[in-house]
């Protein structure tokens, strides 16, 4: 195993009427702003419970964030955190909403020019402080509520980028299952791979002696595989939906990663497809995942046949033979859920390859466990999915 550093300081409130309980993980003495996306939490009860909890504290608001939320939106709430003088950011919605007040959080105490230094490759800043936030989830996929992660698209270049750090973890998170029995099919179907990818990416790379992280990994996967349906047959099976929930947290609190090598180049190659199509996050990691699976078959060998055997009970035929069954099997349980895995399917056409390769090649990229995913690896692993 790896050494490795870990510290996650969420506290995480679960359950069915937890929301009427953030008051006490609140400050008092300052004023709040609650950020919210398009308006689903009017429809679906949530914004009318957190306003209940928040009475008597001083708070005001701040909605239409998207989904892929972006820089120029994140800036114009960062006016109003100056203008208002907030102390406390409050997100209620899915990982967009999380994502864009994490990065609002930081932006509003920088001082030394562009908050999208955080973000952009070429002269990348740390953060270094914060406000203090919390969170009310209601979308389970991203594992944004118990992490320090924000992925913000700026619309004027076309680019989507990630940055990591710990003085954006929320300070609580609430999860109630009750908030997927709204959602539709298409979110718990992308929640679902979303989370089921976030395992992989962790999981998915060569073998360092590390049985526990292996095993939560798979028990992770496979409760996706057995709650996922449940919870898209019957959206009021509550049951279905707090294990759904759990599982997409656990997937990328950072738990299932300490002391094992990391991938992150579905990721990276699937924002692009995001950036360039708009198409929705976890749509892109089930069209480059087959592609990533088939291209490094032989560098992630030992790990696909632990997986195809562990989670897809794969055991007989050829290695080669084994590897094809695991990628056909990931293929069919995205498809099973609604998400189809080729190019085509999202009308990509074969340019866009052209320019992810040169936007890799001009920043330089590299990805993957091995850090040797460059620009001619990713054409390869996209062109298999045309
Ligand atoms: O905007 P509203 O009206 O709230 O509607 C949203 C949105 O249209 C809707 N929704 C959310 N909760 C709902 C609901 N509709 C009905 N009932 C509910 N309970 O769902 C739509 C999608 O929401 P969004 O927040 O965009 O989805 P998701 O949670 O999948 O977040 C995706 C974003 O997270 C980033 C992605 O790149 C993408 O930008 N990621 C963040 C990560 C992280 N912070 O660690 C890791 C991930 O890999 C990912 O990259
Ligand atoms: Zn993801």
């Amino acid at each position: 195993m790896n050494n490795f550093e870990y510290k996650n300081p969420v506290k995480i409130l679960f359950g069915k009427g937890q929301i009427a309980h953030i008051g006490k993980e609140l400050p008092a003495d300052t004023k709040i702003l609650v950020l919210y996306g398009g308006g689903s939490i009017f429809k679906n009860g949530v914004y009318d419970q957190t306003a209940k909890a928040l009475e008597g504290f001083d708070w005001m608001e701040f909605g239409g964030i998207e989904a892929n939320p972006t820089y120029e939106t994140c800036m114009e709430a960062v006016k109003v955190v100056k203008r208002e003088k907030i102390g406390f950011l409050l997100a209620v919605g899915g990982g967009s909403v999380l994502d864009a007040v994490k990065f609002i959080a930081a932006a509003a105490l920088y001082e030394n020019g562009d908050p999208w230094d955080f973000l952009s490759q070429r002269n990348k800043i740390n953060v270094e402080r914060a406000l203090p936030l919390g969170s009310v989830l209601t979308l389970p996929a991203t594992g944004s509520e118990m992490n320090g992660n924000s992925v913000i698209s700026r619309t004027s270049t076309q680019e989507k980028m990630a940055f990591s750090s710990i003085h954006v973890m929320p300070q609580f998170s609430v999860l109630d299952p009750e908030t997927v029995f709204s959602l539709p099919d298409r979110q718990v179907a992308n929640g679902i791979v979303d989370a089921f990818v976030h395992v992989i990416e962790q999981y998915l790379t060569y073998p360092v002696n590390a049985p526990l992280q292996d095993r939560q990994a798979e028990g992770v996967l496979l409760t996706l595989i057995e709650e996922g349906p449940k919870v898209l047959a019957n959206r009021q099976d509550y049951d279905a939906a707090a294990n759904f929930m759990w599982s997409a947290t656990i997937a990328l609190n950072g738990l299932l990663g300490v002391g094992v090598p990391q991938d992150w180049a579905t990721h990276g190659i699937g924002h692009e497809l995001t950036a360039y199509h708009g198409i929705d996050h976890a749509r892109t990691l089930a069209i480059v995942l087959p592609g990533m699976m088939d291209i490094r078959r032989k560098q992630k060998e030992a790990k696909i046949l632990q997986y195809g055997e562990r989670i897809w009970n794969i055991t007989e035929g050829s290695v080669g033979e084994r590897i094809d069954k695991a990628i056909q099997k990931t293929v069919e349980f995205f498809e099973s859920v609604g998400i189809p895995t080729r190019l085509p399917d999202y009308d990509v056409p074969a340019e866009t390859i052209d320019r992810i390769e040169a936007r890799f090649t001009n920043r330089g990229t590299l990805m993957g466990e091995h850090r040797d995913i460059d620009a001619a690896e990713t054409r390869r692993i996209l062109e298999r999915q045309l």
